[in-house]
């Protein structure tokens, strides 16, 4: 049974692999294969099968299912697979520069559709369990005046897999939907961390703990007390919320 991560040089993909690549083989796919040597190394001491590297660019929407299919024939059936790749892009610059802005929906949306649905076709039609990972985030939950386009992707894309999920149900696939906070990591270098933020690690503890525990496809807001926040969010009038910094 393979782990396959896609995006492998994102934090918390690598937090994921380490966490869950004791005797399975370790399919990366990095849009930088050569930035994946120390994670490789790491994973074949933490007892890793085998680790196979693929280049990917998450933009080239014509490779997604020759990637797909690349990882199974490497190393076989797929039993967790984690879309992982994504940006946050400049928003002020998204504002006035339309091909900035639609690299954002790009990466952060067109991409993870192509992706997720060659994922679900391509484990569907396996023989054994499998589930499939995806980052939302709490930036999609109400989008922010000051981080719109990214947050607008993140609305779109946790919308697109929670009717996956309800399409997976009754098959042998699941759907993990992550909903992060804030992380303090190397998409938010140089950011002041907001009120409940984790780190890479926490996020990858909680998706490893949904894919061990959970026999169904799962929506899990990091930290768990975050979603209070969230319902608060809701209701803060307009007026107010599009002075909210990002
Ligand atoms: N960090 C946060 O605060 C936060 C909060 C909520 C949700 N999330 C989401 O969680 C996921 C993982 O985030 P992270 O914090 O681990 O991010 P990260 O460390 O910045 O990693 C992002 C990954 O995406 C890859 N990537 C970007 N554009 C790509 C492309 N065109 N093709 C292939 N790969 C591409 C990057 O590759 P390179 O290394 O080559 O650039 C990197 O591997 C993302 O979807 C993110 O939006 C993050």
């Amino acid at each position: 049974m393979s782990i396959l991560l896609i995006g492998a040089t994102s934090d918390i993909a690598g937090e994921i692999a380490t966490l869950t690549c004791a005797g399975h083989d370790i399919v990366l796919a990095a849009r930088r294969p050569e930035a994946t040597s120390a994670l490789v190394a790491d994973l074949n001491k933490l007892g890793a099968t085998s680790v196979h590297v693929l280049h990917f660019d998450a933009t080239q929407l014509g490779t997604h299912r020759e990637l797909v299919k690349k990882a199974k024939n490497l190393a076989g059936e797929i039993s967790l697979a984690v879309v992982a790749f994504g940006i946050l892009g400049n928003q002020e610059q998204a504002e006035s520069d339309e091909a900035h802005a639609t690299t954002i929906a790009t990466v952060d949306y067109t991409a993870q559709v192509s992706m997720l649905t060659v994922l679900a076709d391509e484990l569907r039609v396996q023989t054994t369990p499998a589930a499939i990972v995806a980052f939302s985030s709490i930036a999609g939950w109400r989008a922010r005046r000051a981080n719109y386009v990214y947050g607008s992707t993140k609305a779109g894309l946790d919308a697109f897999c929670q009717g996956l999920a309800d399409a997976l149900h009754g098959s042998h696939v699941r759907m993990i939907i992550a909903r992060p906070g804030f992380v303090i990591g190397s998409m938010t270098t140089g950011m002041k961390p907001a009120p409940m933020s984790v780190y890479p690690h926490d996020v990858a503890k909680a998706v490893v703990d949904a894919y061990t525990t959970k026999k169904k496809s799962t929506t899990v807001w990091i930290p768990g007390r975050l979603r209070v926040l969230a319902w608060i969010m809701r209701m803060v009038p307009r007026p107010l919320w599009r002075k909210m910094p990002r």
